[in-house]
């Protein structure tokens, strides 16, 4: 039985594509089975250097969890989110219920989310929106944690940028994504140029060869400046991945709804070693899944591409 109509389903499959995704690669599709929406995990798409046992895959499926949460939220109608080990999870939808004003702030700010990899305004953030960001990522099993220790984590930022700047079998495939977004191989995925930024960390997001990389000390005075958190799971399963994506994703837009914008920084994680000394120098409680950073902006962000909608939805005989 289809309890959706074509254009329910718009709402659906516009919200998903709009979920942050690592290098907008949008590794997801929509398989639609009357009130069960799967969301699947198009493993396919493979970043063997950035990202090579698919990590940031599911991180990016968890975000786009919870716009299909809030998209059905915000069409009037209850509904539950599981997690799935052979998909990524299965939104069921069930009786109509008033949509939250909560819900729908979240649900409109989904448009509005972008990634702001460019330097902040230097008003500083009030302490309760601060709050309010922090909160909103916290879950069972999940810590959302303010860094102390900026020396450390500048110390560990500059290396690993380092590290990255200088691997060019990393940089041939970074290149690929960030090149094929305009021209006659554009297809709708892939990092703009416009939403990069020529600047030093940590406002330049992804590190690419000719990324300055300031001292220590200049990082660290830069990190300062900014808000930071760490998302942190208990355990790192395939389950805390997606869930970590999903915090993430409500963090994001919960800054939206306040008028700060912000980014996320994986990209150095993903270093040999990187996340188990981040634990021990910063004393995290748990394994460090993202890192964001969020202020007001100073300039508007630019836009990234999205695949066609059709994409979204498998075609008969299976997924891509
Ligand atoms: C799991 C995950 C990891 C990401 N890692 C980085 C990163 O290390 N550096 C960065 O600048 N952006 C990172 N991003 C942001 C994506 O590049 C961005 O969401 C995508 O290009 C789409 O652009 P948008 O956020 O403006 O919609 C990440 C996003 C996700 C979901």
């Amino acid at each position: 039985m289809t309890v959706l109509t074509t254009e329910q389903l718009g709402v659906l499959a516009r919200a998903v594509s709009r979920a942050p995704s690592v290098h907008n690669s949008q590794p997801w599709q929509l398989l639609v089975r009357g009130t069960e929406v799967d969301l699947l995990e198009r493993r396919d798409v493979e970043l063997r250097r950035h990202d090579p046992n698919g990590r940031d895959r599911l991180l990016s499926c968890g975000a786009a969890a919870t716009n299909l949460e809030l998209a059905v939220r915000a069409l009037g109608r209850d509904c539950h989110l599981e997690w799935r080990s052979d998909a990524a999870a299965t939104v069921t939808i069930g009786r109509p219920h008033a949509t939250s004003a909560r819900d729908f702030a979240l649900y409109r700010a989904i448009a509005r989310r972008r990634s702001h990899r460019r330097p902040f305004s230097p008003e500083r953030v009030p302490e309760a929106a601060r709050a309010a960001v922090a909160a909103a990522g916290e879950a069972a099993g999940l810590h959302v944690v303010v860094p102390g220790q900026l020396g450390k984590l500048a110390e560990l930022l500059g290396f690993a940028t380092r590290v990255l700047r200088d691997d060019r079998a990393y940089q041939r495939e970074l290149e690929f994504w960030t090149a094929h977004t305009h021209g006659w191989g554009a297809i709708g995925d892939g990092v703009p140029e416009a939403a990069l930024s020529p600047e030093a960390l940590p406002v330049a997001g992804l590190v690419r060869a000719r990324t300055p990389v300031p001292d220590d000390v200049v990082l660290a005075r830069r990190l300062a400046a900014e808000h930071l958190l760490v998302l942190c799971t208990d355990t790192d399963t395939r389950t805390d991945r997606l869930a970590a994506g999903a915090a993430l994703q409500r963090v994001w837009l919960t800054a939206t709804v306040k008028a700060l914008v912000g980014s996320v920084l994986t990209q150095p994680l993903h270093l040999t070693g990187f996340r188990a000394r981040l634990v021990s120098e910063l004393a995290l409680p748990g394994v460090p899944q993202a890192i964001f950073r969020f202020g007001y902006p100073d300039v508007p962000a630019a836009p990234s591409p999205r695949l066609p909608l059709g994409e979204l939805f498998p075609p008969p005989g299976g997924t891509r």
